[in-house]
Order: C-alpha cells, then sequence, then structure tokens
C-alpha cells in the first residue's frame, strides 16, 4: 500500500520508537495520529509532525474506540495502525520476597497483549468497510513484539509471555482478516537505542551494543520505523514476524 496521504494510527507514539514511527510516517505523507496513555508527551510529538494526538489507554474498549472514531473524523478512515505501545515490568516467577505479584503479571500481558489485541479488533472493523485498493487490499497491521519472545531472559517472564503473544496472533490474525483484505505483519526488535536505554551509562550501552554479532551497536528506531514502511508498501508480506536484531540471541541473563 502506498503511503503517502494515507491516515495512520501509531499507538506509543509519544515515545522511543513509537515516536520514530509517527514523525517517519508524517515525512512520507501520511496523517499520522499518536496514540499514548501520555497526552503531554503524545501532543508534543503530534504538534511536531502536523498531525492529531488522542490520549488513550490502548486497554480500555471504550477509550480506544473513541480515540480511533476522533481520528477518522479529521483524517477520515485509518488503513494503517502500527501497534508500538508496550510496558516492560521486571520480575523473576519466585523472587527474593516470594512469588510474583500476579497483578504485575496480569498488568504486562494485559498492555502488551490484549491492549494491541484491542487495537487490532477495532481498527480491522473500520478497515473492513473501505473500498478495496490495488489487490483488493484494504488496510494493514503491524505489531511490536521483541527477540525476548523466543529467548526470555531471566526477570522477563510476563514480557516475554506478552511477546510470545504477540507472536502466536500474527498468523491466525492474518488468516482471519484475509478476507477483509487486511495484513496483519509483526516486527521484533532486539535492543533499541530509545530514551530509555539512552538513559543507561555510556559504558552499558556499549556493552549492550558489543554483545550483537553485526552491526555491533543498538538499533536505531528509524531502522524499525523502514522496515514497519517497506512492511506497509510490500503486498506479499503477511502474517509473518520479522526480526530486527543485527542476529542477536539474548543470553539467559
Ligand atoms: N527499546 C527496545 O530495545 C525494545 C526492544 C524490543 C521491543 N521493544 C518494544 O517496542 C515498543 C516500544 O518500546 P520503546 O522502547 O519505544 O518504549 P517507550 O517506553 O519509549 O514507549 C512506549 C510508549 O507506550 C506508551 N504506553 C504504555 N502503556 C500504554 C497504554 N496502556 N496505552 C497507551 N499507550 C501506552 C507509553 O506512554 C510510551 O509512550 C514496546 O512494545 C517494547 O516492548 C522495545
Amino acid at each position: 500500500m502506498e503511503i503517502a496521504g494515507q491516515a495512520v494510527l501509531v499507538t506509543g507514539g509519544a515515545s522511543g520508537i513509537g515516536a520514530d514511527v509517527a514523525r517517519h510516517f508524517a515525512a512520507l505523507g501520511a496523517r499520522v495520529t499518536v496514540i499514548d496513555i501520555d497526552r503531554e508527551a503524545a501532543g508534543a510529538v503530534a504538534a511536531e509532525i502536523g498531525g492529531l494526538a488522542q490520549d488513550c489507554d490502548i486497554t480500555d474498549p471504550a477509550q480506544a474506540e473513541t480515540a480511533i472514531t476522533a481520528a477518522s473524523q479529521v483524517h477520515g478512515p485509518a488503513r494503517i495502525l502500527i501497534n508500538v505501545a508496550g510496558i516492560l515490568i521486571p520480575g523473576r516467577i519466585l523472587g527474593r520476597d516470594g512469588p510474583l505479584a500476579l497483578e504485575a503479571f496480569a498488568k504486562v500481558i494485559n498492555v502488551n497483549l490484549i491492549g494491541t489485541f484491542n487495537m487490532m479488533r477495532l481498527a480491522a472493523a473500520g478497515m473492513a468497510g473501505l473500498e478495496p485498493l490495488a489487490d483488493g487490499e484494504r488496510g494493514v497491521i503491524v505489531n511490536t513484539t521483541s527477540v525476548a519472545a523466543y529467548e526470555g531472559q531471566i526477570g522477563q517472564i510476563a514480557y516475554a509471555a506478552s511477546k510470545a503473544g504477540i507472536v502466536g496472533m500474527t498468523l491466525p490474525a492474518a488468516r482471519d482478516l484475509a478476507r477483509s483484505g487486511i495484513r496483519v505483519l509483526a516486527i521484533a526488535p532486539g535492543l533499541v537505542a530509545t530514551p530509555m536505554m539512552l538513559t543507561l551509562p555510556d559504558e552499558l550501552q556499549q556493552a549492550l551494543g558489543q554483545s550483537v554479532p553485526f552491526p555491533q551497536r543498538l538499533a536505531a528506531a528509524r531502522e524499525f520505523s523502514r522496515l514497519a514502511q517497506h512492511m506497509v508498501e510490500n503486498v506479499m508480506l503477511n502474517g509473518e514476524v520479522i526480526r530486527l536484531d543485527g542476529a542477536l540471541r539474548l543470553a539467559p541473563k
């Protein structure tokens, strides 16, 4: 699908990878809505790119529906959803203080997996009613998983489970939505230089970068955005998860 002129929804667009996706797609000529729970930061990114900000918790069905409807009223119905919002709460199954709190596990699953699904189901409902483009295509959804879905480290039980859920949804979602001409893909980044990573001491950032076989550095958010762009543009890509990790395989810790 050609990106210029399309209405695009970017969750987690207020920070890090999502903010770069919002900037990149806006620069490609899309009308971007930044959907994020951080109202102030979402507003700042939207103002910078001439887009729209929607203050929304992706886990809340009513808030998500309101955000998608508001975006559609301003930009027209979205054919592209890039789901980037996510959280990480570390913790071992059995920590020094006993078993991991069930609420902590449930919170990560709720935001990363159920929130991603919530946005996907609502955005797909809007896309399914649109006129088909070339090849009968109506929409594209790109979700964000992680290499932790395959090699979750010590203390990443909830995060790894939530991201494995996103991997598991990719093919059945593509199959479910095929009759509507909607493609579903996912990107599994390794280590990406986002504001959170950039607050780590330089030596630690370098050490992390050197754990990547090639190139020996953290990925740039722009490398994610460029893959998301290609996924949207290449109609034959569907139902697949692509690792973006420089051949990194995470060690146990
Ligand atoms: N940075 C990395 O190295 C890395 C590696 C692999 C995967 N990822 C994944 O990439 C995505 C983005 O990571 P990042 O490093 O840019 O993180 P980030 O913390 O900079 O950005 C995440 C954004 O999601 C938003 N968000 C969180 N919960 C939300 C909710 N319930 N509703 C709406 N918005 C919500 C936050 O407000 C924030 O703006 C995440 O899904 C993360 O798991 C990141």
